[in-house]
């Protein structure tokens, strides 16, 4: 009773406050539109906010459809871009803000959605092109700085108009003839509309992965004539130099963290494309920058996984559940997260869970297939061995879904699209000269071993 009461006069005091705060926004604004003082300026004002949380993909030749660089272009949408930044639709990310710190959080303040809003109120004006900050230093064609070196697929893949295609591969190798440290890289796809997926592989020249399947030209595990390398193409526990999907970041590690490729490896490109009604081909590459000092900290890419479910999702389902658990066998610092499952995928959340059973969750994504992003935690968190970590899927099969491509359908596991997946990837740091196959070694025995997984 006391806290109802409690809470009315708040709600009424409120509804007065929001009422004058309104009076002076409105006030404000036509203040500034008339007098052409006050409004926020594209030079002054909108540019660094471009600069620094758009221009990644809003610039020539990257995957956002339009740049928003000069005054001509950002003048052009400016009334789009109020209603994209005022909604929290651009710049895309998906985490539920309740939950976690990620430093690779793009979203814009409160004052800065309040600049673009009222910019456009003014009619986007010009203002002192003076003002200017200085244009950011873009690599041309990478968000890295410039790569010391480029991986790139020999040989083209063909990609037919339509039809599925099976999961390329290719081999290429990186003829490093010394051990690298890899502070930062980045899949470039060449087909950009294309590449649904790019998982880059680590091959150490001592792998038994693949050996037998051809180098430097593209094929698929069908195309393999021997059943044990089929096989062995769908099934690895190779280390992962990168993901890439649509609208995921380069990876950068900050100095002292980096990725092992040892000399005489190859990169394994496992390349899903999707096709669209026009024919193409492909040539991703990835371009490496290496740490100017060995680092302390080797990162591993590791994976919580339910890619073989044997039941189907069934029709109209609002709310799928799937959820996978994994045990870590040796201590490591938590760096990073990147879910992946496929059209209907709706929700991912990572947890760690307690031996009381108590569950503390580390990020909830609303997710959406066409961003796949990675998030990244502002503070990175130490786990002991034995720590047991959770993936908990979400999959809406119904027409609510408005990227499901047949509501009506069951929907099974699988590689394509219009199958469904659960792929819980995150990166650890672990001591560096400690490798995937090492970090897998569990001190203690009777530990459960449910890391099949990983
Ligand atoms: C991670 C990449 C990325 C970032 C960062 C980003 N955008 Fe976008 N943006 C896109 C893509 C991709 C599209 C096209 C998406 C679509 O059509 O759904 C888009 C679309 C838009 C559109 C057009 C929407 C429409 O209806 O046609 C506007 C306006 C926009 N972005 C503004 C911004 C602004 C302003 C920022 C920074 C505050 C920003 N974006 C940051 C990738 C990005």
């Amino acid at each position: 009773m006391f806290r109802a009461t409690f809470y009315s006069i708040n709600a009424s005091r409120r509804a007065h406050l929001t009422l004058a705060l309104t009076v002076l926004v409105l006030y404000a604004t036509l203040t500034s539109a008339q007098s052409g003082l006050q409004a926020p300026t594209f030079y002054r004002d909108v540019l660094p906010i471009l600069q620094h949380h758009c221009q990644r993909c809003h610039r020539q030749g990257e995957i956002a459809p339009m740049p928003l660089v000069d005054y001509q272009q950002a003048h052009r949408w400016a009334p789009v871009m109020r209603e994209m930044v005022r909604l929290r639709r651009m710049p895309p990310w998906f985490a539920d803000p309740n939950i976690g710190k990620f430093s690779d959080d793009p979203s814009l303040t409160d004052s800065e959605i309040a600049t673009i809003v009222s910019w456009g109120d003014a009619k986007a004006p010009a203002g002192d092109p003076k003002d200017a900050p200085p244009p950011p230093r873009w690599t041309s064609g990478w968000n890295i700085p410039p790569p010391d070196c480029v991986v790139e697929m020999r040989k083209p893949v063909v990609i037919p108009a339509h039809g599925d295609v099976d999961y390329t591969y290719e081999i290429v190798p990186t003829r490093f003839d010394e051990d690298k440290w890899v502070q930062m890289s980045e899949v470039r796809p060449y087909s950009r509309a294309h590449v649904h997926h790019a998982v880059v592989y680590i091959r150490p020249p001592g792998s038994n992965w693949l050996r037998g399947a051809p180098t430097g030209v593209p094929f698929t595990a069908s195309s393999l004539h021997d059943e044990k390398l089929r096989h062995e193409a769908h099934s690895t526990d190779s280390d992962m130099l990168l993901v890439y999907a649509p609208g995921s970041s380069p990876d950068q590690w900050p100095d002292g963290l980096a990725k092992f490729v040892p000399a005489h490896s190859d990169l394994v490109f496992q390349m899903h494309y999707t096709t669209n009604g026009k024919p193409d081909h492909d040539r991703t590459s990835v371009g490496l920058v290496f740490a100017k000092q060995p680092p302390k900290q080797r990162v591993l890419t590791l994976q919580l996984a339910n890619d073989h479910d044997p039941i189907p999702i069934p029709p109209g389902a609002e709310n799928y559940r799937v959820e996978v658990h994994g045990t870590l066998p040796n201590d490591a610092t938590l760096l990073s997260f990147f879910p992946h499952m496929h059209l209907r995928g709706k929700r991912f959340e990572y947890d760690l869970v307690y031996p009381d059973r108590r569950v503390e969750t580390l990020l909830r994504v609303n997710y959406d297939f066409y961003f796949q992003l990675s998030y990244r935690l502002a503070e990175p968190r130490p786990l002991k061995a034995g720590t047991e970590l959770r993936a908990v899927a979400w999959y809406d099969n119904s027409r609510k879904n408005l990227h499901n491509p047949d509501p009506n359908r069951p929907v099974t596991w699988g590689d394509q699209t219009y199958n469904e997946m659960m792929v819980g990837f995150f990166d650890v740091a672990v001591p560096a000269n400690v490798d995937k196959w090492h970090f897998f070694v569990r001190p203690d025995k009777t530990s459960d071993g449910r890391n099949e997984s990983w």
